[in-house]
């Protein structure tokens, strides 16, 4: 994990007082401007009031309409649209506009252009196409951040800096002659010497021994599977030049408008894989991330999921929710538009995981364009509509919460170990399974707490657990020696830890452990495995304790007489051998989970598994599974944030406290959650 620098929030404007100097949760979303015709912002304006609106990201996408040609510059509509802003009182988090350069960029050079493993050019014609390592466009871009930052270092209404926007959301990966020579440099750096990335990148295999750096390549179309430790690297290279970029643009902002602190939009949610943010969090001030929902049935536990994580790459302290929506996508096969109440509950329990920011893409939905069927607080209907309702509703609602702002997330009892490195070696092609999905099962788990009313902290690998009692790495795929040994430090401390399938497996190059898996935590666990067998997709093995595994079985062999065998293999080749398996450790513990439970499946297990970690539920039986609980904590208060998971009513008088909002739950001694409804309660700190 990167050292963190220090936190530092939104410099609030002195002018945002119409609605008061003291402590507030950030309210606004992305705007822009430029689409619209002059009158159209007074309306804006005015409306953004209306709904508590106190911040707004601009210019991310003005590129073109900011810099016309080489030299030639317009800020005059840019400053016009900062003034208005700011005499109405919201602050601006001002984009550097360097996500979509414009054509005559990509016309006078081309040679910024991305290029796919396959060869093919990726053409201007929608957005963020360029090369992360080409100088030409690092040239352009910063000449543009160096101008905004100049012009509006200090305009009154600037709150933060917002670089560029979701970087590597369309570019993470580029095979260009200018990435070829960027890797190179990169593995210089890791390796020193090329002998070394031989060893790293076990090149005895199929004859690709290198004698220089000059003849590595990208992992581009090969004849079969490229090296596996190769694609790893240019995926860790990856990552860390649009980090670095960040850095890059975020130092040319520090010149120029010093003391202004400086975000950037991340993607933690769903299968977006590409950027390691663990890693990033240190290049910002504050942590910023961007959620859109995906139907299914874990929809709202993989919003909390992903919530969570940022809470915890920001390290508890309070990030910025700078995207999600009012109501449908445009980029899903088919686009879901939300029911009544999901929009507070959505935007509510990011709160609930440490946001102190709610803003949506976008202020006003476009009425040309590719999001033009995106919702935004302001639809095609106009003000007049359910969701500027609902809209304004919220940002009442913002302001009675206000006297939580800056608290912090509060610890849980039990954490899941998040790993991208591990997420990306073991979703790689030619090993057992290409059906497994990393995020999936540290989901499962989570949706299981969940569904038993226990609080889970999702932290990056590398995160102290002692205060943990229990801590679940699925799916840890990827294992040093070093983190081998912090983990039986871990659990013969005390802690009880859980791993599943496929854990264990290789060294931080992708070599395989020898001598049987789960590698250096087969002590620990007192197992060996032999052989992996991992299932079809249409296969299930039913165990002896009632549940149904899929995806992945092992066979197993108890190496310590200490193992207790939770439940063994019911049927097929692996009868009677176990399934999941707890040793006593020192003073904690260790299991292993043999395959795949599902969130379902999984809640059984974890019963077992909490018990004896002595970890029970905070809410009553009766509450679990339909709310979820999240506690933040600051000011000599901790708030319980209580989300009705379902479309029922659901009385929650048992839990006590002083009501902040009282749209949240009807009030009194029979307090009672709408159909997803978000109360939030104030206890005194214990
Ligand atoms: C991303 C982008 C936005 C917009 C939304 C649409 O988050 O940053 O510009 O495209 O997706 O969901
Ligand atoms: C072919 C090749 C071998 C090996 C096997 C793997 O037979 O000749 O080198 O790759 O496939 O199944």
């Amino acid at each position: 994990m990167a050292a963190a620098r220090p936190h530092r929030w939104l410099r609030w404007p002195e002018s945002t007082a119409p609605r008061g100097s003291g402590p507030r949760l950030a309210y606004g979303a992305d705007y822009n401007p430029e689409q619209w015709p002059r009158e159209v912002w007074d309306e804006d304006v005015r409306l953004m009031r209306e709904a508590g609106v106190n911040i707004v990201s601009l210019g991310i996408f003005s590129w073109a309409r900011l810099q016309p040609g080489p030299d030639e510059w317009d800020f005059a509509w840019l400053d016009e649209a900062m003034d208005l802003l700011h005499a109405n009182g919201i602050a601006v988090d001002l984009a550097t506009a360097t996500a979509s350069p414009p054509p005559w960029l990509t016309t006078l050079h081309p040679e910024i252009l991305p290029v796919t493993a396959t060869g093919e050019t990726v053409w201007p014609g929608a957005r963020q196409h360029w090369r992360p390592t080409s100088p030409v466009f690092r040239s352009y871009a910063l000449r543009l951040a160096d101008a905004m930052a100049r012009r509006y270092a200090d305009h009154p209404a600037l709150a933060a800096w917002h670089v560029s926007n979701e970087l590597g959301c369309h570019n993470i990966y580029d095979y260009s002659d200018d990435a070829a020579a960027a890797f190179r440099t990169w593995l210089r750096d890791r390796y020193g010497t090329v002998e070394q990335l031989n060893a790293a990148w076990g090149t005895a295999f199929w004859s690709q021994h290198y004698t220089a750096f000059d003849q590595v390549l990208p992992p581009r179309l090969a004849a079969s599977h490229p090296n596996p430790t190769q694609q790893l690297d240019f995926k860790r290279f990856s990552s860390d030049v649009l980090k670095g970029y960040l850095r890059a643009e975020r130092e040319v902002l520090e010149a120029a408008a010093p003391g202004i602190p400086v975000t950037s939009n991340f993607m933690v949610m769903g299968e977006s894989r590409g950027m390691n943010y663990a890693d990033w969090a240190g290049e910002v001030d504050f942590v910023s991330n961007d959620h859109y929902m995906r139907p299914g049935a874990q929809a709202l536990d993989e919003l909390s999921f992903s919530a969570n994580l940022t809470g915890n790459i920001a390290g508890g302290r309070p990030w910025f929710l700078m995207e999600h929506s009012t109501s449908a996508v445009n980029w899903q096969p088919v686009n879901r538009a939300k029911a009544p109440g999901e929009t507070a509950r959505d935007s509510l329990l990011h709160v609930a995981h440490g946001a102190d920011a709610v803003c949506f893409f976008q202020w006003r939905q476009s009425a040309a364009g590719a999001e033009k069927y995106h919702s935004a607080m302001v639809p095609h209907a106009g003000p007049d509509s359910a969701v500027f309702r609902s809209v304004a509703e919220l940002g009442a609602r913002l302001e009675r919460l206000a006297p939580l702002t800056g608290s912090h997330r509060k610890r849980a009892p039990v954490a899941i170990v998040f790993d991208w490195e591990s997420w990306w070696a073991c979703e790689q092609d030619s090993h057992p399974s290409s059906l497994l999905r990393y995020r999936q099962e540290a989901l499962d788990w989570y949706s299981a707490l969940l569904s038993r009313g226990v609080r889970a902290d999702v932290v990056p690998l590398g995160t102290p657990l002692e205060d943990y009692r229990m801590a679940i790495a699925p799916v840890l795929h990827m294992v040093t020696e070093e983190r081998a040994k912090e983990l039986v430090r871990y659990a013969e401390g005390g802690g009880h830890l859980v791993a599943t399938y496929f854990s264990g497996v290789v060294d931080e190059n992708d070599h395989a452990w020898l001598g049987g898996y789960p590698g250096p935590l087969r002590e620990l666990m007192g197992i060996r495995i032999e052989e992996f067998a991992p299932l079809q997709a249409d296969e299930q093995v039913r165990l002896d304790d009632g549940g149904v595994g899929t995806l992945w079985s092992d066979d197993i062999t108890v190496t310590d007489p200490r193992v207790e065998v939770l439940a063994s293999y019911a049927e097929g080749p692996r009868a009677g051998q176990a399934a999941i398996t707890r040793r006593q450790a020192g003073m904690g513990s260790a299991a292993y989970v043999s395959t795949r439970l599902g969130a379902q499946g999984l809640a059984g297990v974890l019963s077992r598994l909490l018990a004896s970690a002595g970890v029970s539920g905070e809410l009553p039986p009766g509450l679990r599974g339909r709310v979820e609980l999240a506690v933040r904590v600051g000011g000599g208060a901790e708030y319980w944030f209580v989300v009705n998971r379902t479309a029922e009513p659901v009385d929650i008088a048992g839990l006590g406290g002083e009501l902040l909002d009282p749209a949240g739950a009807a009030g009194g001694g029979t307090r009672v959650l709408p159909p997803r409804g978000v109360a939030v309660l104030r206890h005194p700190a214990g």
